[in-house]
């Protein structure tokens, strides 16, 4: 009987453990036994692992977070990690094994998968979706769906109190979240890690909203810059009533999302299929609407590109006076 392991590992996304119970549930139609491995990486240093019948995953496809656990785990980049993640791997799950996670994820499976002959499959799930390859990862859209109902409601006291607010979301490096949600709640200003901006040119383009609108959003990526420092420069060099309001985890969390559950269930059904055609070190990607795969090295030799132009059009339908 072939015996394969599925783990989640780097940040969590919501749509992980749909994700799980997909490639679970395929799994034992195979005919195969499958172990899930806890806490990524650390599970197999440590052989923290559990065998996964169908019972276990049921009720899960609507959680959020991740029933295996993760835990970031420096060790695995290490050589004597890798070293005891090789030898633990080819002894709990030798036909196979299928990860979970984000960019860093597809690295360490790739780095895996160079150094032992077991066939890796990756599943890309981040709320980053900074993944090259897939058009989208599982947790983006759920992600992306609670901070917007957090800017909406931001929106109203903004208003009220004819205030600026800067709201800060995830995404250390990439601006994809931010971009998205800022367009979609109709935000002034996007700010993202991909591209400069000046406080200066911030200030001047708010005062020339600021007598045409009760209200005004900046949505700031965390990595394009700190918050706090925009908010005290608009501050002391205007009349303008700023605020700061940082949505941090709660867009790590929550019921995933159609699109998500969506994304999960097809990746964790076809990782396993491609085990059962003999595919190995690839990973599951959805482009234009379509199931298709990349090597699982792609990601790390390939960097996702931001569309700018959704940044412009974003300030065009708030309202941005023509320069
Ligand atoms: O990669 C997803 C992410 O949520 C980033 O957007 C965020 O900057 C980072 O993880 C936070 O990492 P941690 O959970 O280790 O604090």
């Amino acid at each position: 009987m072939k015996k394969i392991a599925v783990t989640t590992t780097g940040g969590d996304a919501p749509g992980m453990n749909a994700a799980i119970r997909a490639v679970v549930r395929s799994a034992n139609f195979a005919g195969w036994k499958i172990f899930g491995v806890k806490r990524g990486w650390w599970g197999f240093i440590e052989n923290d692992f559990i065998h996964l019948r169908n019972g276990d995953v049921s009720g899960v496809i609507a959680r959020g977070g991740t029933i295996l656990k993760t835990h970031r785990c420096p060790l695995s980049r290490t050589k004597e990690g890798m070293a005891a993640i090789v030898r633990n791997l080819k002894k709990i799950a030798p036909d196979g094994l299928i990860v979970i996670g984000g960019d860093g994820s597809m690295s360490a499976a790739y780095e895996v998968s160079k150094r032992c002959a077991v066939p890796v499959i990756g599943i890309p799930a981040s709320i980053d979706n900074d993944i090259a390859g897939t058009d989208e990862t599982i947790g983006f859209d759920t992600a992306i769906n609670t901070a917007l109902y957090a800017i909406d409601k931001i929106r109203d006291t903004a208003t009220s109190h004819e205030r600026v607010f800067i709201v800060e979301v995830m995404g250390r490096s990439r601006g994809f979240l931010a971009t998205s949600v800022g367009l979609a709640s109709g935000a002034e200003i996007i700010l993202v890690p991909e591209i400069k901006w000046r406080k200066e040119r911030i200030l001047k383009t708010l005062l020339s909203f600021e007598r045409r609108k009760s209200s005004l959003i900046i949505v700031m990526a965390e990595g394009a810059g700190s918050s706090e420092e925009l908010a005290s420069y608009i501050s002391s060099n205007s009349k303008i009533h700023v605020r700061v309001s940082k949505l941090g985890y709660i867009q790590r969390g929550g019921s995933p999302s159609v699109d998500s559950r969506f994304l999960a269930s097809i990746f964790g059904y076809e990782a396993v299929r491609l085990l059962k055609g003999g595919r190995k070190n690839l990973m599951c990607c959805w482009v234009r609407d379509r199931f298709k795969t990349v090597p699982i090295d792609y990601p790390a030799k390939h960097r996702k590109k931001l569309d700018r132009k959704l940044i412009l059009i974003s300030e065009v339908l708030a309202g941005k006076k023509y320069e």
